[in-house]
This record gives structure tokens, C-alpha cells and sequence, in this order.
């Protein structure tokens, strides 16, 4: 099974070609491009990045035919292809947009089926990649998904199978480290760079609020921390070109995240017997939350797997999409080309 993915849902434009053939062994080519001009904004402007994926995507698939046959003819590329897929949600809803009307075409042009794709279960998959074939996972999985727009916990039962758990009231973890290093100038997105400063201060220098860590849910909500943050940086405002006072504010702000996503995530995990635990989303980038939940998942949950993604698959990226889509199209799990639309507020295991 050879297929074609396109991942456009908020400021990456991106394509991947996979082939997965006997035993789950994989071949697999993707292109990423992130769109720049979103950093002189201090974050992403939905029209603008519209735009940006209706110039770039041509050129990203471009790019792919290049890789995977040698050449940008488009009919090439069509005849190494099974089926298209591209995710429909959620996200910005002109973003998506270009992503799935280029993917409709193109299923149309070559005579392929096709496959809209949840973009939270696009990172949940991205566990699936790296090595050099799909691992078996044993389920059920609890999955932990952070990025910049979400922050959930997920029972997955099987492929295609899921609950959600619990999710943000409010901002997503990812929000949190963005809208703090707005306010650090610290430039977007925020979360590389807090997280490389982390490591210079002091985790306990701060003491940040660890919002609804003992409420016994498994919601999160991180706006009450990033106002904290804001009062406290906003009274400390003739430090803040102090390096080891941006480093302490740094390093206090991911221990108080991470603490509150390991100790739920534990929790929900202990609560549903699972047998895996996994880590998906742009903040699964972060090395300290990597590291803390491991050890947790060893420490608390003898017997049961820890997984996280390669750094290289944690953000926005067409191989993930590719992964999940190949999950339905094994089970003939196609959309309609013709009533296939986005749908930007998709709740992935919302019942
Ligand atoms: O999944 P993603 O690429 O896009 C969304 O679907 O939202 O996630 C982007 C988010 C941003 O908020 C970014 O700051 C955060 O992931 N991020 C990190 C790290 N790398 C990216 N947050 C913390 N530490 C990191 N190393
Ligand atoms: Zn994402």
C-alpha cells in the first residue's frame, strides 16, 4: 500500500509518500516546510497562512515527486500512488481548506481513493515511525497529546478506537510556552526556546501554579498559570534582561507544565489498566517532559510500555498523516471524494 499525504491544517505545509509493504516494513519520503512570516506576528495568522500553503504546497509536492521519482511530473509520481490522504481537521479552516481541495484534485486527476485524517490521530501515529517497520502496539494505549492547540488525554482500545479522556478548559500546554515567551521576547514559536533556556535554571526557583493537579479529572487547563506568569514577569520587569532570571522563569514554567501532564497522565493510566503509555504532539519535542514521563511510567506502572515520537515527527508533518491514513485504507475505510469537507472543530473520541 502506497500512499500519498498532505498536511496543511496550520502554518506547516507538508506532503509525505509511504510504502508499507510485507511485515509492516516501511519506505518513507516526507517534505515539511514551516512558514516564517508568522514570527514577525508573534504567532499564527490564519489568512495569511492560507496563502502561504496555496504557494507552497505545489512546491512541497514538488519537491516529494523528486525524491520518490526522480522527477516533479506529477503522472510519474500518480502511478507510485494507491491512495491520497489529507487531514480534515481540526484546525484553521482555510488552511485546511487548501490542503484538502489539492488532495480531492489530485484523487480525482490519477483515479485514487482517499482518505480525510483527524490531525491528533495523524501525531498519535507518529509513534509509529522510526524505525524501519510499523511496531505492534499493544493496546489499550493512553495517549497524552500536546501541541499547540491541544492538550488531551486519549484511551485508544485499537486502531481507530477512541476515547477522549480529559482536555484543556482553556489554553493548551503548547499556548502556555508560546504566550510566555511572547512576554520574555523570546520570539514564536516559544517552546524550543523556553525549553533551551530550561536547562540553564532552576526548576524549583519559581513556585508557578500546577493548575487542577489534584482535582481528580483528567482536564487540564493552563490560562490561570500563563496569567501567574504574566504578574509575576510583569512586577520583575527590570530583570528580565538578566539571563539566569529568564533561565529560573524558564525552567519554572516547563516543571510546573510537566508536572501537572505527567501526574495526570499517571493517574488515567493507573485508572484504565493500560498497557502503553504514549506521547504525541509538538510539545513531545520537549526533552524534559520526554524524560519525566518515562521515568514516571518505569517508577509507577510496572509492565506497561512508554513510547514517544522521534524528535524529527513530534510537529506538524505529512508522515504522520500517511501512518494513520494507511490504518483506515487496510480496512477499506475510505472517504467520499465528492462530500469530503474539512471540519476544523473535529473532536477526535469526543462520544
Ligand atoms: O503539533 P504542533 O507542531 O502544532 C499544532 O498542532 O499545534 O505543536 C506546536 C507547539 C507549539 O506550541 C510549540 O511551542 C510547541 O509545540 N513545542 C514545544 C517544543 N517544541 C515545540 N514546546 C515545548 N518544548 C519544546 N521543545
Ligand atoms: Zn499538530
Amino acid at each position: 500500500m502506497r500512499i500519498l499525504a498532505i498536511e496543511s491544517s496550520c502554518d506547516e505545509s507538508a506532503a509525505a509518500w509511504l510504502h508499507v509493504g510485507r511485515g509492516g516494513r516501511y519506505q518513507l519520503e516526507h517534505v515539511v516546510t514551516t512558514q516564517a512570516i508568522h514570527a514577525k506576528y508573534g504567532g499564527v495568522v490564519p489568512e495569511v497562512a492560507a496563502r502561504e500553503h496555496a504557494v507552497t504546497l505545489p512546491l512541497v509536492l514538488a519537491e516529494l515527486g523528486r525524491r520518490v521519482v526522480g522527477s516533479d511530473d506529477g503522472r510519474l509520481l500518480g502511478r507510485r500512488v494507491d491512495a491520497i490522504a489529507v487531514t480534515r481537521g481540526p484546525g484553521l479552516v482555510t488552511s485546511l481548506r487548501v490542503g484538502v481541495d489539492t488532495a480531492r484534485t489530485l484523487a480525482l486527476a490519477w483515479g485514487k481513493p482517499i482518505v480525510g485524517v483527524n490531525h491528533i490521530e495523524g501525531h498519535i501515529y507518529s509513534n509509529w515511525l522510526g524505525g524501519d517497520r510499523l511496531p505492534t502496539v499493544a493496546f489499550p494505549a493512553l495517549v497524552l497529546v500536546v501541541s499547540g492547540g491541544h492538550s488531551e488525554l486519549l484511551l485508544m482500545r485499537g486502531h481507530g478506537k477512541y476515547t477522549l479522556f480529559g482536555a484543556t478548559l482553556d489554553d493548551a500546554a503548547g499556548e502556555a510556552f508560546d504566550k510566555t515567551a511572547k512576554l520574555l521576547g523570546l520570539g514564536y514559536p516559544g517552546g524550543p526556546a523556553i525549553s533551551r533556556l530550561a536547562a540553564d535554571g532552576r526548576r524549583d526557583a519559581l513556585d508557578f501554579p500546577r493548575p487542577l493537579l489534584h482535582d481528580g479529572t483528567s482536564n487540564f487547563s493552563f490560562s490561570g498559570l500563563k496569567t501567574a506568569v504574566r504578574y509575576f514577569i510583569d512586577k520583575h520587569r527590570a530583570q528580565i534582561s538578566d539571563p539566569m532570571f529568564v533561565a529560573d522563569v524558564c525552567a519554572s514554567l516547563e516543571t510546573a507544565i510537566v508536572d501537572v501532564l505527567v501526574r495526570k497522565t499517571i493517574a488515567a493510566a493507573k485508572k484504565n489498566n493500560v498497557a502503553t503509555v504514549l506521547l504525541a504532539g509538538g510539545v513531545a519535542a520537549n526533552a524534559h517532559l520526554r524524560r519525566t514521563l518515562a521515568d514516571a511510567v518505569a517508577a509507577e506502572l510496572p509492565g506497561v510500555h512508554y513510547a514517544d515520537p522521534s524528535l524529527a515527527v513530534c510537529g506538524d508533518n505529512a508522515a504522520m498523516i500517511a501512518v494513520a491514513a494507511y490504518f483506515h485504507a487496510v480496512k477499506d475505510d475510505f472517504s467520499t471524494l465528492t462530500t469530503m469537507d474539512v471540519d476544523p472543530g473535529w473532536e477526535l473520541g469526543r462520544k
